[in-house]
């Protein structure tokens, strides 16, 4: 049991539930240890089949929030796609207010923090660099707090706040009267130094901070080039952070260190990138680390935020930290001292051959739980949908490099990603049961490829530009790789310019934004987009402030066969119940659909985004699935599926559950942006038992 009179004296703002979220789900991920569990038991395993519709709130625009909302005393807390904060009355789904923070903007927001001391209560609500606090009453920013309201988190890091991309994509959490902090950032540079900084919740004034890329004299210095500090990019801790409130210790993942794909200007290890961070929540001094990737050449951020639970382990209870990654294993450490609870071994790894490339020669793999994701592609597990598609996935896996987990990108031929660059796991996190040390887990499961080009040499600013900065998605010659990654050639043919400037600085989805393309930059690169010369005004030195890299990365491509399909056997996704006492799996099935396969009797199990939560009454609530956008809940202790409900999108974010009018509802955010021939749009829906 945790010490709870102990967490109550050290924490000065009123006291959260120590184990799971109560009526009101008032942290991102449920309570400060991120377990995603609540302890409502109206819903029961019984009743749970007449689960109905209760209210939905439909946005008129499209986008992909991925919003976990909170919701506290009845009221829901949320975004829309263009990132206005919205409160929603949480038993009908009325809308109380809506803060409009005045900057266009869209893509992923996934959250709000909630902060009270008993009599003042502030919500800290974020859209791009901006951070507001708010009045939950009102909805109006309170003057006091920064500037009228606000602070710029682009601010304070020794670099020109104009020069790169930043957003809270992921709420920060409470400690005490502070804010703690990470954030998103560009996967090529410039990109912001990762920093984890705690702010004043009244003032906004900074309190303490933790720079991710060492400075001089801190330790890890020596993992990167002497001055990596002051130019670096990346190592942000953007899936969420929790909090052991009864030590005062916030636990942040980090991810890749910028660029993604190329790190001959980052030799060595790299720390912090693709670490878990344990500081002290007081003073941000490091406690502990452990780094998942050395020197990541493969985008293997720590992509969600890491759950704390309590394990039985040789005998002795011990307090855990369990972190997910995208190559499929689960790292569970103790959670005072780092040290791995299941054996982890240095284990040697396919090596670069890409000139000036300098690869870890090992890399960290847990001995349990086994991975949750297939390792590598062969012949045993290619698709096997129609003797067609196997043929033609044979055949292409004969032309690629297929070498495990860690094979690292080549020049010039495509190599096999798999886990994918989306995971394994993903940004929706996962639930546990902290009584019983079980954690509940969705996963992907598809292969992707990706290679290294040599950089073409661009002569004209707007073609250097986009070689720099869009290349890596849209490919170099500006056809993409489609649904996922749109052909430009075709965008510019029904896009204005100024509807692209919107996306260029507003970015979308997984497209980041480029603010710091403006003027005659900007200029250049439309030309370009529309014409594809490499003509015009000549080329800076450094492309958008960029360093030009010898090698660029040839575009994030999902191996699918030629009708669509992912180019593996299924599942193509899955949820898994894991038992952290042995790191045996309890159960493990196949998660989600396409209506059209599942229709000829195919389990096929589907890409998901967005993660399960879990409630007292042992029900596990999960959307996720993309194509059938469906809701689901499963009996927790044998995976049976005991309800589902169609969305009117697909529910790629994690539902929360909560009080409201004396009813306990379910609530999650919809949209379409993953499945582009679909109908966009976005609304919350709202679940109850028939009044
Ligand atoms: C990290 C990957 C990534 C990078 C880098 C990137 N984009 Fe995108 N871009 C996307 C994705 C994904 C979409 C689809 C977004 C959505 O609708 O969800 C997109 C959409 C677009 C669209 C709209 C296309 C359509 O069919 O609606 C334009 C225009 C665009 N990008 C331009 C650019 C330009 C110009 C750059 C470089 C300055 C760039 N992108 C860099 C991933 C990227």
């Amino acid at each position: 049991m945790k010490p709870i009179i102990f967490a109550a004296l050290l924490c000065l703002a009123a006291p959260l539930p120590a184990m799971g979220a109560g009526a009101d789900w008032s942290r991102y991920g449920g309570s400060a240890d991120g377990t995603r569990s609540s302890t409502l038991t109206q819903i029961t395993k019984d009743n749970v089949k007449s689960l109905a519709q209760a209210w939905t709130f439909e946005m008129d625009e499209g986008g992909d929030p991925q919003t976990h909302p909170l919701a506290i005393d009845g009221v829901v807390y949320a975004y829309t796609p263009s990132l206005k904060t919205i409160a929603l009355d949480g038993a009908t789904g009325k809308l109380l207010w809506t803060f409009d923070p005045g900057i266009a903007a869209k893509g992923a927001q996934r959250g709000l923090t909630w902060w009270s001391d008993g009599h003042d209560r502030r919500l800290f609500a974020s859209c791009m660099h901006m951070l507001f606090a708010l009045d939950p009453a009102t909805g109006k920013p309170i003057e006091s707090f920064g500037t009228h309201g606000h602070i710029d988190l682009r601010k304070g890091m020794g670099r020109d706040p104009d020069s790169f991309y930043l957003s809270l994509t992921t709420p920060g959490v409470i400690w005490k009267d502070m804010i703690i902090t990470g954030f998103r950032t560009g996967e090529s540079a410039p990109a912001a130094p990762g920093m984890i900084r705690a702010f004043d919740v009244h003032t906004g004034k900074l309190r303490w901070s933790f720079r991710t890329i060492p400075a001089p004299g801190q330790p890890g210095h020596g993992t990167w080039p002497a001055d990596a500090w002051k130019t670096a990019g990346g190592a942000n801790s953007w899936a969420g952070m929790v909090i052991d409130t009864a030590r005062g210790i916030v636990y942040a993942p980090t991810g890749s260190a910028v660029n993604d794909f190329y790190g001959a200007d980052r030799k060595g290890d790299n720390l912090y990138a693709n670490s878990l961070l344990a500081l002290d929540a007081n003073t941000g001094k490091l406690l502990w680390h452990f780094q998942g990737m050395h020197h990541d050449i493969l985008d293997r951020d720590f992509p969600s935020p890491p759950v704390l639970l309590t394990v039985k382990h040789d005998g002795r209870m011990v307090d855990a930290v369990a972190q997910p990654t995208k190559q499929g294993y689960l790292f569970v450490l103790d959670r005072v001292t780092g040290k791995p609870v299941f054996p982890v071994t240095e284990t040697p790894v396919p090596q670069s051959d890409v000139p000036g490339e300098v690869s870890s020669p090992t890399q960290p793999v847990p001995a349990l739980p086994k991975p949750f994701a297939r390792q590598a592609l062969n012949i045993s597990n290619l698709t096997n949908r129609t003797e067609v598609a196997h043929q033609w996935a044979l055949m292409r896996l004969n032309s690629f490099n297929s070498n495990g987990p860690f094979a690292p990108l080549k020049v010039s031929q495509s190599t096999v990603v798999m886990p994918g660059f989306d995971g394994g796991a993903e940004w929706g996190g996962s639930a546990a049961d902290t009584k019983r040390g079980i954690l509940y887990l969705n996963a992907n499961d598809i292969a992707w490829t990706g290679a290294l080009a040599p950089a073409a040499a661009a002569h004209s600013l707007g073609a250097a530009t986009y070689q720099a900065n869009c290349a890596p998605c849209h490919g170099p010659d500006r056809k993409g790789s489609p649904p996922a990654f749109p052909s430009l050639v075709k965008a510019v043919q029904f896009l204005s310019p100024d509807q692209i400037t919107g996306m260029i600085h507003h970015g979308a989805g997984r497209m980041p934004a480029f603010t710091q393309i403006q003027g005659e930059t900007l200029t250049a690169l439309l030309q370009f987009l529309i014409s594809g010369e490499d003509a015009g005004p000549p080329a800076k030195q450094e492309p958008g402030g960029a360093k030009p890299q010898p090698y660029r990365f040839t575009g994030y491509k999902k191996f699918l066969d030629p009708d669509g399909y992912p180019a593996v056997a299924p599942p193509w996704g899955t949820l898994n119940a894991i038992d952290l006492n042995t790191g045996d799996y309890l159960w493990r099935i196949p998660l989600g659909e396409y209506p059209e396969l599942a229709a000829k009797g195919m389990v096929t199990g589907s890409e998901n985004y967005g993660g399960p939560i879990l409630t007292d009454a042992g029900l596990l609530f999960i959307g996720a699935t993309i194509y059938d956008k469906k809701i689901r809940a499963f009996d927790a202790s044998n995976g049976d599926l005991l309800w589902q409900a169609t969305l009117p999108y697909a529910g790629n974010a994690t539902p929360i559950t909560y009080m409201a009018g004396g009813r306990q509802f379910v609530l999650i955010q919809a949209d379409n942006a993953r499945d582009r021939k679909a109908k966009q749009g976005a609304a919350y829906v709202a679940f109850a038992l028939p009044q």
